[in-house]
């Protein structure tokens, strides 16, 4: 049973865990006493697992339903942490296969071999993106129409069989060790360099979550798919609820790491859809709260060194 995110019998199998989340994720599991699992492709680069590399069970799949079904079986999880993902903003014609095998195949897949052998938890991933304008659903990118699509799909199984799912629609996540092309890194990369950086005129709100409160959302998602027998298929928004302006998050950055920054606001055209205004209309999962302020969580991200 899980205890305080401590379990010692428990079996997690976590998808996209050679990602940024997910191998973070999977670490945390694994130090809470999970038996980790994880999924990765032939050509998956295993560094990001770091130091839980020997506790944890890689199993490597080929793309086929069979080789899911497989590893179902080995694996034999209590829950499924689902986080692969593969997210070209802007797409290009070349991305069309690839993004929906990843976002819709590849998920499908380990849904349909959960129900082949009688596994029920699922902890899906979505994303604020889904959400354009702040409506219920408009995706401001193909990506973002294909998770929707899979979380579509996840509510046939959940109609349908006695999967009990609860998908987290995560806001921008940043924290150690990120060599995502994302704000913080960037950032960073430009204060060690000491090279001014083209951005967006820079007026979009943007969430950004530390990652430790990330795998605290998992964690808590799991023991509310243990412990509540009535949830079916849920979504929550895992929001800081503290949306900041792009211009004052780099002030906020400039301020905690004492680097002042040559910003060429403007330099960069915002995205056809760029989010100016993040989802805010979700609900937060129960129980959960962004507990790391961004001031404690930019000198965290930055202490370390990141790796590029
Ligand atoms: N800002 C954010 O970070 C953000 C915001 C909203 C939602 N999300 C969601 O959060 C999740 C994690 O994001 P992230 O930034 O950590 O992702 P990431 O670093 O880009 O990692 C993606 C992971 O998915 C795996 N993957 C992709 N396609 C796959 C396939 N066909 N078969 C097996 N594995 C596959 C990758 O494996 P390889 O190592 O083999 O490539 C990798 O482990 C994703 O679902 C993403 O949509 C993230």
């Amino acid at each position: 049973m899980i205890n305080n995110g401590k379990s010692s019998s428990l079996t997690a199998l976590v998808s996209g865990a050679t990602g940024y989340v997910g191998s973070h994720l999977a670490r945390r599991l694994s130090a809470n006493g999970w038996k980790v699992h994880v999924i990765a492709r032939n050509g998956s680069n295993l560094t990001m697992l770091h130091q839980a590399r020997d506790s944890i069970t890689v199993h490597r799949h080929d793309g086929s339903t069979e080789s899911m079904f497989a590893i179902m079986e080995q694996a034999a999880p209590d829950v499924v942490f689902h986080l692969a993902s593969f997210a070209p903003i802007p797409h290009t014609p070349a991305h069309i296969v690839p993004m929906l095998h990843s976002n819709i195949v590849f998920g499908t897949q380990l849904v349909e071999a959960m129900i082949a052998t009688g596994v029920h938890r699922f902890i899906n991933t979505g994303t604020f993106s889904q959400h354009y304008d702040n409506v219920f659903y408009s995706p401001a990118s193909l990506y973002d129409a294909t998770k929707q699509a899979f979380k579509d799909i996840l509510t046939f199984y959940t109609e349908t069989t006695a999967l009990q799912a609860i998908t987290l629609e995560l806001h921008d996540i940043y924290g150690p060790g990120d060599s995502r092309p994302a704000i913080i890194p960037i950032l960073q990369k430009a204060a060690s360099e000491q090279k001014p950086v083209a951005m967006t005129l820079g007026e979009q709100l943007v969430d950004m979550v530390y990652i430790d409160d990330i795998a605290d959302a998992y964690e808590l998602a799991a023991v509310r798919l243990f412990t509540r027998q009535e949830v079916k298929d849920e979504v929550y928004s895992v929001s800081s609820q503290n949306p900041i302006r792009l211009k004052d998050l780099v002030e906020v950055f400039e301020n905690v790491t004492g680097c002042r920054l040559t910003v060429q606001w403007g330099a960069q055209s915002y995205l056809s859809r760029e989010i100016i205004v993040p989802w805010t209309k979700g609900k937060n999962l129960p129980g959960w709260r962004a507990k790391v302020s961004l001031e404690e969580g930019i000198k965290k991200a930055t202490a370390a060194a990141p790796e590029y």
